[in-house]
């Protein structure tokens, strides 16, 4: 399944690859380096072309990861990262935002050295910086399309009122945003806008960071290096109650013949022609798995049935 990105000429295969998790948030947060190079390329092979990373993975070495991991087959892919987050606290994962002209030229830079590239695809402001109007940086942003440095633009969990102010100085070409069965907040009103602005829905964390897949039960403890352990929704009581949501996916999954995670990834897709979606992994069963999601599709009642799921305890941030 192809879907074209934004309003580009570009088709882009609809299951891409989410990279953070390669080297920061979960598990003891990074794989070998090798290793993750290595999933990379077997992406590439399975016919992923869309790579997701940003400089504050790691900070900076999912990105290091990723360019070495494409290079040679850098035009096989689309690739985006992302600028605007910063990082101020590794341990408890406190983040400040950079959205300064200055910061995103220099952020820029910065990526273009580590991914290896002359240009990136699909630049992202990670988030909109309350403390300066969103025109400057999405202006500066437009700056380094003009320059070449840059292909298309894109936005990460930004609201209709803010996607209009943008959209105004330079076409929008992806929002990434979350969106899953547990989240489905911009169903209402940003995935609508998407679609009459010709814009790419780009869900992240479509597995629920790996909550929908069935992997995490009741009892399971995150250890406070893994991003999850500082999420409200991942707390003890959140977990033993969000297994509802669980049971009822993997009774579908089970009818069907197919994974928890393919059901999950299955809706998401099945939101419209403009929704792409980056689940991340660290394991090629998982990634093969993922990819097969994309043939995947729902029954109108099943449809409806998931559609009908409780909403999850505990809020995502
Ligand atoms: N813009 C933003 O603010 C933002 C925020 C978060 C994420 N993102 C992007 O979205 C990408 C994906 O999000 P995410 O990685 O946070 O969450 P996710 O894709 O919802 O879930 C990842 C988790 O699901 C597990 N998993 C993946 N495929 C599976 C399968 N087939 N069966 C069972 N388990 C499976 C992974 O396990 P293993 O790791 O053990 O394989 C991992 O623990 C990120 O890599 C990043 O690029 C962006």
């Amino acid at each position: 399944m192809r879907r074209r990105l934004g309003g580009s000429n570009r088709d882009v295969f609809a299951v891409g690859l989410g990279c953070m998790g390669l080297s920061w948030a979960y598990h003891d947060r990074s794989l070998d380096e090798n290793a993750g190079v290595e999933l990379i390329r077997r992406a590439i092979d399975l016919g992923v072309d869309h790579f997701d990373t940003a400089d504050v993975y790691g900070p900076f070495t999912n990105e290091k990861l990723v360019g070495r991991a494409v290079r040679g087959r850098r035009e096989r892919v689309v690739l985006a990262t992302k600028c605007g987050l910063v990082l101020e606290d590794a341990a408890t994962y406190r983040y400040g935002r950079g959205g300064s002209p200055a910061h995103i030229r220099d952020a820029c830079e910065g990526s273009l050295k580590r991914l290896g590239v002359e240009r990136i695809d699909l630049y992202y402001l990670h988030r909109i910086d309350p403390k300066v109007p969103v025109e400057e940086s999405w202006g500066a942003m437009a700056e380094l399309v003009a320059e070449g440095k840059v292909r298309w633009l894109g936005v990460s969990e930004a609201k209709v009122p803010e996607l209009e102010r943008i959209s105004r100085i330079h076409p929008v070409t992806a929002v990434q945003s979350e969106l899953s069965l547990w989240t489905r907040d911009y169903l209402q009103d940003v995935l609508p806008w998407c679609e009459s602005h010709g814009t790419s829905f780009v869900a992240f964390a479509p597995l629920g960071r790996g909550f929908l897949t069935g992997a995490i039960s009741a009892g399971a403890r995150f250890e406070p290096e893994d991003f999850r352990s500082t999420l409200p929704r991942f707390r003890a009581e959140a977990v033993a109650e969000n297994q509802t949501i669980v049971e009822r996916i993997r009774a579908i999954a089970g009818r069907r013949g197919a994974t928890s995670a393919q059901i999950a990834l299955a809706w998401v897709l099945a939101q419209g022609d403009r929704v792409l979606a980056i689940p991340g992994t660290q394991r090629a069963e998982y990634l093969e798995q993922n990819v097969a999601a994309a043939s995947l599709e729902l029954t109108p009642d099943e449809f409806e049935e998931l559609g009908a799921l409780p909403a999850p305890v505990g809020a995502r941030y």
